[in-house]
């Protein structure tokens, strides 16, 4: 049976149904899934009441799993490093403290970003799974990086056509203010900066998209300044109204993304009802 699709924003994302993540994906299932993604960027599935199991053996279909090296980041339980919560709450049911390095390091979701950029490969896709919402959830934010592309002026396509910037966790969660102290010396060392190109083409549908994150400091060969003046320039660009396409979650619901040409960023939320999305994420098999 195939995927039944309908389209949720103006330019990209759509909800997906008659599936359930729960069973292993056939070949063709995981296929019609992939190009969905390249053609919607952004994809809901909702009512998909995943288990831990169920929610790895899905992403493993797509690709290699990243596995999260930040002792900031609390994996969801031992068996699982490849997972992560999003949470407002620690595993005891206290909310987190924003000012504690993981307070911090989840505040930099409220920034404009790429799930993974800062590695090398990076990541190419996110699946983020609602265990608990609140009664009245935030949004999440997608941006069009492939209609954002398609609006830029000749003049400036060619600029930066062959640019690349570098991306490094510490720059998008000094933003944040933590400090280098905050993070241990292993995740230090673990997590050198990465180069990785301004436009991306994307191989199924061979459209071009823009490639940035707060991850992204400045522009290789450009002045400091200048460099980091055009990743600004470009990411307001790209995050303009029309670009965005603004996700209301639902319960049990598992919203998966591509992140080679699609941004998201978290709206604030300041409620004390627990906000719990369990996160996962695939990686590129070669380098970008
Ligand atoms: C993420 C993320 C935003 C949100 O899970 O990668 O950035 O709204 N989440 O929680
Ligand atoms: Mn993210």
């Amino acid at each position: 049976m195939s995927l039944h699709i309908t389209p949720s924003g103006k330019t990209f994302a759509a909800v997906v149904r008659e599936i359930d993540l729960r069973n292993p994906l056939s070949a063709s299932q995981v296929e019609e899934i992939e190009q969905a993604l390249a053609d919607y960027g952004v994809l809901s599935f909702p009512n998909q009441p995943l288990n831990d199991d169920q929610q790895q053996v899905f992403i493993e279909r797509f690709g290699p799993p990243s596995l999260v090296t930040l002792a900031e980041l609390k994996t969801a339980n031992s068996a699982h490093p490849h997972f992560f919560d999003v949470s407002t709450v620690e595993d005891d049911g206290a909310q987190i403290d924003p000012e504690s390095a993981r307070g911090m390091y989840l505040r930099a979701n409220l920034l404009w970003h790429t799930d993974g950029s800062q590695a090398q490969p990076p990541i190419r896709l996110t699946a983020l799974s609602a265990r608990q919402l609140p009664p009245e959830p935030p949004d999440t934010e997608y941006a069009d990086m492939r209609a954002a592309y398609d609006a830029l002026s000749d003049a400036t396509k060619a600029q930066i056509e062959d640019l690349k910037a570098e991306h490094s966790i510490f720059y998008s969660r000094a933003k944040m203010g933590m400090k280098m102290s905050d993070f241990t010396a292993d995740a230090m060392s673990k997590r050198p900066p990465v180069i990785h190109p301004l436009v991306r083409s994307n191989p199924r549908t061979g459209r071009k998209s823009l490639y940035l994150a707060s991850h992204a400091s400045h522009v290789i060969g450009m002045p400091l300044e200048a460099g980091r003046a055009l990743i600004e320039e470009l990411t307001e660009h790209a995050t303009r109204p029309q670009f965005v396409y603004s996700h209301k979650w639902h319960p049990y619901e598992l919203v998966m993304w591509d992140d080679s040409w699609t941004m998201h960023r978290a709206v604030p939320y300041s409620g004390t009802h627990p906000r719990v999305l369990r996160w996962s994420g695939v990686r590129e098999v070669a380098p970008v």
